[in-house]
This record gives structure tokens, C-alpha cells and sequence, in this order.
């Protein structure tokens, strides 16, 4: 067996340092992972387009954690790692206009492009790219793309009443440093555990997986995440 076969997912960089911006933090799935990444000891910006309400919903997830509030610009420029949080529809021009500020950094994209419909519920959108991931790596040819958190529930961040996530993340990219940074990361999060789930050609079906994890909450009242066997 070769070194990098045995290579398990807990044979990772230590993350414990790097401070975390989040665009569009402000939205629950932002405001969620500031919170875990506060509790675990990360300083975290929360991005906003307005400056004010980045500085409110820092100041919602509690004075004694090491959270604060700035403009998407401000969030991206200042910190280590960088995970866009916004809704698919300001995805591209989000990423478009903060070029200069991600150069170099590493990017976590979040986003899963879903659509709904009443009678068909979610269902993933043709993306031209391929996927949200690689429409990030392609406006930030500079930056070092991971896909990674599609299928966390912001509920269960958000709820105090949760100590533990209890899921993996699959974590998608081409630059294996990186990847590896971002699993670390995710495993931060007590419960969580970061797997390396391939490329980022193949994270239009993670996006997409969204849709039936969607379909499985609405069926069974849940906060569906995985678990990956064998690894
Ligand atoms: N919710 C979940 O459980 C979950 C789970 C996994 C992944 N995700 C993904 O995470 C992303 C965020 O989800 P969410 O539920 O937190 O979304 P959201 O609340 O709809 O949006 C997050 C924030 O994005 C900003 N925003 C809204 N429209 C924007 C635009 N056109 N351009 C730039 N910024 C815009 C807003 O912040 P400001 O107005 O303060 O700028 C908003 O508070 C989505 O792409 C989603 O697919 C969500």
C-alpha cells in the first residue's frame, strides 16, 4: 500500500489557528458555522453587504465569543480562510467583485444551486460551470478553491441544544494542501469530521445531494446529514 493510500482522515495539518471570514454571514448557514468555529476557539469576521447588520448578528451570537461584524471585503481580506455563505443567486458576482481580497486565500464554497418548486419540491439547478465549486475556481483563478459544509444543517449550528454535529463533511478540491486544511477545520467542530470526497468536477452532485437531504427533512421532520463508512 502506497503512503498515500494509508492515509486516514485524521492525518491532517493542525487548523486550531487560522481565523475565518464568512460572506455572507449574516444568513443562518454563515451565522451557524461562526458560532461552531467561535466555540472552537477560531476568530471568526462575520460578512455582510452592510457593515451594521454583520456587526448585529456578531453580536447575536454573544459577546464572549471571538466573533465581529464588517463588510464582505473587510471579512475576506483579513482572514486565513474565507467561506462563502451567500445564496446561489449573488454567488458569481459576490466572488467577481471580492477577487483582489480572496487572491491567494483558501475559499470554502458552501453553496448548493437548488431550485424550488410547489409539487417537486428542491431540485438542483444546470449550472454552466458544472457547479457552484467550480464557478468560484473559475471568477478566482487566484484563490485555492474547497468545496466543503453543503450538507450541514444550520438549524442544529444555530441550536445551543446541540453539542455535538454528528456528521461528515465531504471536502471537494484540487489543491490537496488545501483540502486538507479544510478537513482539519471541519473537524473542529465537535461530531463533525472532514473526508476528502474528490475534485471539484465532481461536486455538482454534492451540491445536488442537497436537494434529496431536503426531501428526507420534509419525510421525516429531520436534519438529515452522512456518514461516510469504511474511512
Ligand atoms: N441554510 C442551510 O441549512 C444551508 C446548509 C448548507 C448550505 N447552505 C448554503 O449556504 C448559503 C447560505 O444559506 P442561508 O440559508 O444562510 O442563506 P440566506 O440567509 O438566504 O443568505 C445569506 C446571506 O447572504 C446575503 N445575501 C443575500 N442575497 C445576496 C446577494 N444577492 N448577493 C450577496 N449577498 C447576498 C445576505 O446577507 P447581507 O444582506 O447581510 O449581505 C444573507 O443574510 C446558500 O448558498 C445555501 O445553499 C445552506
Amino acid at each position: 500500500m502506497t503512503e498515500q493510500q494509508q492515509k486516514t482522515p485524521y492525518d491532517l495539518p493542525d487548523a486550531s489557528g487560522l481565523t475565518i471570514g464568512i460572506l455572507g454571514g449574516t444568513g443562518d448557514q454563515g451565522k451557524g458555522l461562526a458560532r461552531r468555529f467561535a466555540l472552537a476557539g477560531h476568530r471568526v469576521t462575520i460578512g455582510s453587504r452592510k457593515a451594521e447588520r454583520a456587526q448585529a448578528a456578531a453580536g447575536e451570537l454573544g459577546a464572549d465569543l471571538p466573533v465581529s461584524g464588517a463588510e464582505n471585503p473587510v471579512a475576506a481580506g483579513e482572514s486565513d480562510v474565507v467561506i462563502v455563505a451567500v445564496p446561489w443567486d449573488g454567488h458569481k458576482a459576490t466572488l467577481e467583485s471580492l477577487r483582489a481580497e480572496l487572491a491567494g486565500k483558501i475559499v470554502v464554497d458552501c453553496v448548493n444551486p437548488l431550485g424550488f418548486e410547489k409539487g417537486k419540491g428542491a431540485f438542483a439547478l444546470p449550472v454552466e460551470e458544472g457547479s457552484a465549486a467550480e464557478q468560484a475556481a473559475a471568477v478566482l483563478p487566484d484563490s485555492r478553491v474547497v468545496a466543503a459544509f453543503h450538507h450541514v444543517s444550520a438549524r442544529l449550528l444555530l441550536d445551543p441544544g446541540v453539542d455535538e454535529m454528528e456528521l461528515d463533511v465531504l471536502v471537494l478540491g484540487n489543491d490537496r494542501e488545501a483540502t486538507d486544511l479544510v478537513q482539519a477545520l471541519a473537524g473542529r467542530i465537535p461530531g463533525m469530521r472532514g473526508v476528502y470526497g474528490g475534485r471539484l468536477h465532481n461536486a455538482h452532485q454534492i451540491e445536488a445531494f442537497t436537494a434529496n437531504l431536503i426531501s428526507m427533512n420534509r419525510r421525516y421532520k429531520a436534519h438529515a446529514g452522512l456518514r461516510i463508512t469504511d474511512v
